[in-house]
């Protein structure tokens, strides 16, 4: 590596400047925390557009993307190249409407407000693949489990406009487990009817109005998900859709519900077991989930969840999955963390716009998997390594907490553009493992622009220097540096780019050809 005098200092202090914002060593059981440092920048008042480049919607389905921008309000929007069908709502950024035509449209987006004004290009895919982007929003399960209500889910969209996540393209809403009745629970809120007398689908009495929730947060500019399970119970022991496959998928589509997450747990005692399960016994549940939601004149995103069974990731797309688990459940440890994190490497090839691997949610925040809550027992070394891969991983980006309860550095890990572009970049390209020396890894992306995402990692507990030679990304020659947490330029580097990692953390980059 060649580096000149400017470069060598910046690089010393990029060094610095981690070592002395994250802790170097793992904290032992009970000692104080390490202290949260937050290094997003806040977003300045001028517009900037943020969100996902590229949005897929099949012919004459309802529509709705918001158009997620940063920067002072009152801010107006306009679009040029809209698809016909499609409309803007100037003061909103919402474009609604059905396109029935087939195509590719290059809209072009603008965003003004007092100080000035943002473009950015946004292609519109009318086709067949829905999720071209990994999908981003919020699930409940990793906060309230078994405690959550339609009042806490409402509360939850809320709580995504007024934190302001939905300017950087949060915007899912999705309700987890415990929405149906429960097969023998004793709390009155969750018993009741399983189905109605032509043997639709009921839920519980926390679910007063499923179309109500679904079009409040509609009418938030964002979208809404649901749960079920192809057996006859969900994983916590609520009503699910075996043998009512279709009505379910016309509930939810009437309801209005945008996603559904399709979780095998009771289906173990339908299919058969041991050796005398097949590969097509375990793609069997899916393809009759598929189809019943292919005929419903609503997109509806399919989120497989089996836990990897039978390496889901090489057939969940032609099961029609838009994203499957590749794991089981997360929790809020390392170990878990580090384990599912960096277990995904080798799939890289499986994932694709409309087709993501899926290493469950996120923990950061308030969790607990309820109803009792607990800041995440991640340090924040843990936190920026776990948002870091996730990006990298294109994984959907699901947040695990209580909206309600969002802390500023959470926050900051929530609205970094520049990291949340790695995970929303059109190409959608997985990330893939170039480096494992020992606790270090590195893992790279190539971007649509061709530019490179980097993550430098350290797994080990103690600080370490991390490299990552342009051989192992595919580059030569001179390279711009970028810190993409603290949105800087670190400087220009021939052959390599090297820096001091702490304990459990990471420095996430984005590499650009250096123009002479
Ligand atoms: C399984 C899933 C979790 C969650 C629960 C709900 O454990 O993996 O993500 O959906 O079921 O009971």
């Amino acid at each position: 590596m060649k580096l000149g005098p400017t470069n060598r200092r910046i690089a010393a202090g990029l060094s610095l400047v981690f070592f002395a914002a994250l802790p170097a060593r793992a904290e032992p059981a009970g000692a104080p925390r390490a202290a949260a440092v937050i290094l997003t920048p806040p977003p300045g008042p001028q517009p900037r557009i943020n969100g996902a480049r590229v949005f897929g919607v099949r012919p004459g389905h309802p529509f709705l993307y918001t158009i997620a921008a940063t920067g002072d309000r009152p801010m107006t929007f306009s679009a040029e190249n809209l698809p016909a069908g499609l409309k803007l709502d100037a003061n909103t950024g919402r474009i609604t409407g059905a396109a029935p035509e087939r195509g590719t449209f290059q809209v072009r987006l603008l965003a003004s407000n007092a100080l000035g004004a943002a473009r950015r290009e946004l292609r519109i895919e009318v086709g067949d693949r829905i999720a071209l982007t990994p999908p981003m929003g919020w699930n409940s399960w990793n906060c309230f489990a078994g405690a959550v209500t339609a009042a806490k889910v409402k509360a939850a969209a809320d709580a995504m406009v007024k934190s302001g996540l939905i300017q950087h393209g949060w915007q899912y809403l999705n309700v987890d487990d415990f929405w149906q009745v429960h097969r023998d629970d004793r709390d009155p809120t969750l018993q009741g009817p399983h189905r109605d007398a032509q043997g639709r689908i009921l839920p519980n009495p926390r679910f007063p109005d499923m179309p109500g929730l679904a079009d409040y947060i509609h009418r938030l500019g964002l979208k809404a998900g649901l749960y079920s399970s192809p057996g006859p119970w969900t994983c916590g022991g609520c009503v699910a859709s075996w043998q009512h496959e279709v009505q379910d998928a016309q509930s939810y589509a009437e309801w209005g519900f945008d996603y559904l997450k399709y979780d095998w747990c009771s289906y173990d005692g339908v299919a058969p077991r041991g050796k005398k399960r097949s590969l097509d016994d375990l793609k069997k549940p899916y393809l009759v989930m598929r189809d019943a939601l292919r005929r419903q004149p609503r997109d509806i995103v399919f989120s497989l969840c089996q836990y990897g069974m039978g390496q889901v990731w090489e057939w969940g797309d032609a099961v029609g999955g838009n994203c499957w688990r590749t794991t089981g459940d997360i929790t809020d440890t390392w170990e878990s963390l580090s384990e599912i994190g960096f277990g995904q490497a080798g799939r890289e090839a499986c994932a694709g716009p409309g087709r993501w691997n899926d290493p469950d949610m996120l923990i950061v925040g308030q969790v607990g998997w309820g109803p009792r809550l607990h800041p995440t027992r991640l340090t924040p070394d843990e936190q920026y390594t776990h948002i870091s891969l996730w990006c990298l991983l294109c994984a959907p980006l699901l947040i695990g907490c209580d909206m309600t309860q969002l802390d500023d550095f959470t926050r900051s890990l929530l609205t970094n553009d520049e990291v949340l572009e790695v995970n929303q970049d059109p190409l959608g390209q997985q990330a893939g493992r170039v480096v494992q020396t020992g606790d270090v890894e590195v893992w790279a992306k190539r971007m649509e622009d061709g530019s490179r995402a980097v993550g430098l990692f350290n797994r080990g507990a103690q600080a370490a220097r991390v490299a990552a030679p342009w051989s192992d990304l595919g580059l030569s020659g001179r390279q711009r540096v970028r810190d993409l947490w603290r949105q800087r330029d670190v400087g220009v580097f021939e052959g390599r780019f090297e820096t001091v990692v702490p304990s459990h953390g990471v420095a996430l980059l984005r590499i650009f050809k250096e123009e002479i």
